[in-house]
């Protein structure tokens, strides 16, 4: 049976080593992996965040900075943690991450998710390095939305290492992940990826490599229909919305939340899928998707899509 020990943090935080994970690499530090490195680090794993460059590995570090200060203040405040040890939590965190523009580095990692923009061609060169540089126990994972788990593994030549790790925007608040096997993935590195995903208070849940998996393949043809039926006249974005929060219980309401998932990323998978499968009715392309994303009104990331935004909120 193997051993589960647990290393006590500042902020009473902790991690299992059961996965065989101490250190974790993160490539690319946008919205999904700035909020993926945080999380591993906030939970004392050692962090090798890989950008392209140096300024988007700063945008990167600043974003976990103000999301760690924010959530240990929210704590502070509602005397869940001493002011000092938040202070020394906000500064563990920060320094358990490196932060380079070397891919070499990678080499050290023991679990490597890769978080960088969905386009093929860049994953295939990207995969191809990966491939080259990583241990033979290290667990490879996408945290691709809707791109073929098997596709990477083919481009990384480690087939056995490769999984899907799925995590949900925003990552630091969203207690899912979804952890995607492909025929070759070693049953191994699968437990290992469960028990690393528990071990960042996540709840993981198991599925085969499919289009969108499980969420997104429910989700976004739900975001869509939501557009379809505004396009038909039926009701105005924000009844819609009203009417799903309040009708439904769901926190946001489906043309918010496209907004906040970004127009862009919503068009890139439904767009996608609709080329994939042709004759999937649930995979239809609202115009009014494209005309959005055609006039660069992206969602929350550029402040307008079918909301105005103020930062992370809706603007009043
Ligand atoms: N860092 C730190 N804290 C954050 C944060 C961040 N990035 N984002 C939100 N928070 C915190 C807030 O500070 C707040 O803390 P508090 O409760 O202690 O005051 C808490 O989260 C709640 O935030 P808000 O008060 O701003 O607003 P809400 O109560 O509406 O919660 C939400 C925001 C968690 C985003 C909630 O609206 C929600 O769950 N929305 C649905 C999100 C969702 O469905 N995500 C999945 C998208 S699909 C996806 O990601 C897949 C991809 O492949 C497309």
């Amino acid at each position: 049976m193997m051993t589960i020990a647990r290393y006590r943090v500042a902020g009473a935080r902790s991690f299992s080593t059961a996965s065989g994970v101490s250190t974790v690499g993160v490539i690319g530090l946008g919205l999904m992996g700035h909020g993926i490195a945080q999380a591993a680090a906030e939970k004392g794993y050692k962090v090798v965040a890989v950008e392209l460059e140096e300024r988007f590995l700063q945008g990167g570090l600043k974003r976990i900075g103000d999301s760690v200060k924010k959530i240990t203040s929210k704590a502070v405040e509602k005397g869940k943690m001493d002011k000092a040890v938040g202070d020394a939590h906000i500064a563990s965190t920060m320094a358990r991450i490196t932060a380079t523009t070397d891919r070499g580095a990678l080499a050290s990692c023991d679990v490597i998710i890769e978080a960088v923009i969905e386009n093929l061609q860049l994953k295939q060169t990207l995969y191809g390095e990966i491939g080259r540089v990583v241990k033979d126990s290290c667990i490879i994972a996408s945290n691709t939305s809707s791109l073929s788990i098997g596709t990477m593994a083919g481009y990384c030549g480690r087939p056995a290492q490769m999984i899907g790790l799925h995590f949900f925007n925003p990552v630091q608040m969203m207690k899912l992940v979804e952890v995607v096997r492909t025929d070759q993935t070693d049953p191994k590195i699968f437990a290992r990826a469960m028990e690393f995903s528990r071990s960042l208070d996540k709840t993981p849940v198991e599925c085969i490599d499919t289009p969108g998996f499980i969420v997104n393949r429910l989700l976004v043809p739900y975001l869509t229909s939501a557009m379809l039926l505004v396009e038909r006249g039926v009701a105005t974005p924000a009844d819609v919305d009203t009417a799903m929060k309040l009708g439904a219980g769901h926190p946001m309401g489906p043309m918010a939340l496209a907004d906040y998932v970004g127009l862009d990323t919503c068009l890139s998978i439904i767009g996608g899928w609709q080329s994939a499968f042709p004759d999937e009715p649930a995979f239809k392309v609202p115009e009014s998707l494209r005309a959005k994303v055609a006039a660069g009104k992206l969602g929350r990331k550029t402040g307008e899509g079918f909301w105005k935004w103020d930062g992370d909120k809706l603007a009043a």
